[in-house]
Parts: structure tokens; sequence; C-alpha cells
């Protein structure tokens, strides 16, 4: 079997060294999983046939079986199958399946006394759940293999583990043992496809985390790939006549501005801005008349609205516009409209007056990972309509 470089580095280090915990971090596609489950199974073959347990954690049951189990099927050439105690026979030993992203995910594995663990996307799991696993591994010789993309440098994967890269055990046996990925380190990789994701990764923490493997904070500026020369455009430069679809985005306020916008999508994927509708101390009733007008100039099409004013978003529909609730995943939503940028596929009308003073206020809070919520009414908006409207087409690309 081939491996990596990288994992090469990996596969000696558990041969040489034998840590008890091994952490696999960094880039997506870096070929993480791919080494932890070749390290898994052959750890488990070294206790063939002796009927001990081991542990499989990921976040949920699809994931597991998405990630683990399915790759794990075409390596050892049999099927796996779980039984009713969410278990698989692999080696004459017993691997027990679990979902650990909750807060009392932990309970499952008391009680447990196992000879190894996998857990895969560490910062998906819950705290409590990683760490009872790993006091679960009690049996001799006992191995836990963790991968994980990183996060904020805070989380606790990341300090009181691999942080404590290179930390012995008493006994003089290596405790834990930590690994970078970037991308890079996938020589299998298809050159085409690398270029084409580092060119669609919004600059910042996206790069620094998906492509560079590095556990960094967000911060500064959340779309820094706008650049008003190239993505401001006039109403003149919008190719009209070349748009196919238009939907809206909504998101209600008060004290906050409301915002409405309309995306146009030309017959390239290209998106623009051509309408903004922002305004402070308005009612509902007053939406509803923009709304209108907006029907009345592009047809019937679809408003994407914030769904925590659930009583706003019926009363468009009993006015008979299409009002849909968006889907309000922040920092996959936010991945998009920067990736957008970085592709220079996204243009926005220099009326936009709102838009404009929002896109450079639009900071990340580096304590929480999260937008600061100051100056984002337009850009919600924004975001709701082009990511929910662009959501079903990257699930069936992707
Ligand atoms: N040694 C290898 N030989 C052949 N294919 C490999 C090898 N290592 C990784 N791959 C393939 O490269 C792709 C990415 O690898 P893998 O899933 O291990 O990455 P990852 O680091 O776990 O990524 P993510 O963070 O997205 O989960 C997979 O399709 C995998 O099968
Ligand atoms: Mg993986």
């Amino acid at each position: 079997m081939k491996l990596t470089p990288k994992q090469i580095e990996v596969v000696n280090c558990v041969r040489n060294d034998d840590p008890k915990i091994l952490l696999l971090s960094g880039a997506k596609r870096a070929g993480k999983t791919h080494v932890a489950i070749l390290l898994f199974l052959s750890h488990i073959a070294q206790y063939y046939g002796e009927g001990l347990s081991f542990i499989i954690g990921g976040a949920t049951h699809a994931s597991i079986r998405r990630n683990i189990l399915n790759d794990t099927e075409t390596i050892i050439g049999k099927e796996l199958k779980l039984d009713k105690t969410n278990a698989v026979e692999i080696f004459g030993n017993k691997v027990y399946v679990f979902d650990g992203a909750n807060a009392d995910s932990w309970k499952k594995v008391r009680g447990f006394t196992a000879a190894g663990a996998f857990l895969n996307e560490g910062t998906a799991l819950h705290d409590s759940f990683v760490k009872e696993v790993i006091s679960r591994c009690s049996y001799k010789g006992a191995r836990i293999i963790i991968d994980t993309n990183p996060e904020n440098p805070a989380h606790t994967v990341k300090k009181d583990y691999i942080d404590k890269d290179g930390q012995r055990l008493s006994n003089g046996r290596l405790n834990i043992k930590a690994f970078h990925f970037t991308l890079y380190d996938n020589v299998f990789l298809d050159p085409e496809y690398v270029e084409s994701i580092i060119a669609s990764t919004p600059s910042g923490m996206f790069t620094d985390r998906d492509i560079n493997g590095l556990w960094v904070a967000p911060e500064g500026v959340i779309y820094k790939d706008f650049n008003r020369n190239k993505h401001f455009i006039s109403k003149g430069q919008i190719p009209t006549s070349r748009i196919e679809k238009y939907f809206c985005g909504v998101d209600w306020g008060y004290d906050h501005p409301g915002a409405i916008v309309v995306v146009g999508m030309d017959d390239e994927g290209r998106l623009y801005l051509v309408e903004e509708h922002a305004e402070r101390h308005q009612e509902i009733d007053y939406w509803v008349d923009v709304a209108k007008g907006i029907k009345a100039r592009y047809g019937n099409i679809n408003f994407y609205c914030d769904s925590a004013r659930p009583e706003h978003v019926i009363r468009f529909r009993r006015e008979g516009l299409r009002a849909i609730n968006a889907d309000k995943a922040v920092i996959s939503g936010i991945e998009e409209i920067g990736r957008l940028f970085k592709r220079d596929s996204l243009f926005v009308v220099d009326e936009a007056k709102r838009f404009e003073e929002e896109i450079y206020l639009y900071v990340w809070n580096e304590k929480t990972g999260e937008p600061i919520k100051l100056w984002d009414d337009v850009l919600d908006a924004l975001r709701y309509a082009i990511y929910t409207h662009l959501k079903p087409k990257a699930r069936r690309t992707g």
C-alpha cells in the first residue's frame, strides 16, 4: 500500500516511539483519516483473536459510516454491519461505534475497558466524551488515535493534547504525539484539484485552517477578498439580459435595520446584488410593500427569510409571497460568500450604501469565533439568499 511522505512519517513514529495518544490535525483532504484507519486496523491486528473491545467515536453514526466504516470495508475486504450493540467484529475483536457529539455522550462509554480507540473529527466531539474514551483505554498497550481539522487554538483538543506533544508517562512511554498536516502533504491529490481548492478558499482563517492546517483564531475583517475596485459595479454594468434567475434574502430588524436584498444569477453562475432595501424602525406592513414591489418587478421569486421571526414569514406567505426559511449556518454561509468574492463571482451594485458601510465593519470576534453582530444586516440578508439558494446544488455535486 502506498503512503504519502507525511503518512510514512506518522507510521514510523508509531512503530519506533509507540505513542499512547496520537493526534493528526490539519488541512482538509490531507490524508489524516486514511492513515488513522490503517494504524487503527494494525493496532487491532496485534490483538488478533483475543476478543477485546475497541472504540470508534465520531460526531454521528452517519459520519462514522461515511468517514471510517466505508473505507475500512475497502481495506479489509469485508462488509461491516453493526450488530444490535452497535459493534462489528474485526480481526477477532469487537469494535464498538459511538456518536460523541453531545454533552451526555460520555455516559455510553462508562464502564468500558478498551484496548484502543479511534476518534474521528476530534473537535466535533464533546470534550467529556473524548476524555472518557481516553480513560476507558486502560488495557495494556492501548492506543488512542484522534484526527481532526483545526479550530480555535483555545479548543480543548489543542490545549489538552496537541500542546502537550512529546509528553511522557512515568514509565518512559511516549504519552502524546501530535502531527500537523497541510493540503500539500497529500501528494496523491490531482494537482489541478489542489489548485482549484486553493483558488476558491477564502483568504484569512479559511485558508489558514483548511489549506495550511493551522489552529488560528479568526481575526479582522470577515470578507477579506472583497475588493471594491472589482466587485462594486454600476447599475449599467449588470448584464441584465444574461440574468436567468432572481431571488431575495430577508433579515428582519427594527432597532437594527431590516434588510431585503435582490440577487440575480447569470448564465455562468455569477451573482449580482442588484437591489438593497435597508431601513430602521419600519413595521412589517412596510416590508410587505417592499416585497410586493420586488415581486411586481421580478416575478414570483423566492424570499429566503430569517426564521427568527416566524410571524413575519407567515405574514409574507399570506400576502402571496414565496417566503422560505433560510439556512442560517453562519460559518458555512460566510465561507460560501467569501469563496464567491475570492473567485470574482459576486458583484454588488454601487448604490448599495448599507452594504458598503457593513462590508468593512463586519469583523470576527476572536474569542467566540463568530462575527460581531453589529454591522451585519444587509450582509446577513445576502448570506441567507445565496447560501440557501446554492445549497441544493452544492449537495448534488459534493
Ligand atoms: N496513501 C493514500 N493512498 C491513496 N489515497 C489516499 C491516501 N491517503 C489519502 N488518500 C485519499 O485522499 C483523500 C483525502 O484523504 P483523507 O480522507 O484521509 O483526508 P483527511 O485529512 O482525513 O481530510 P478531511 O479533513 O477532509 O477529513 C481520500 O479520498 C483518501 O482516500
Ligand atoms: Mg478525515
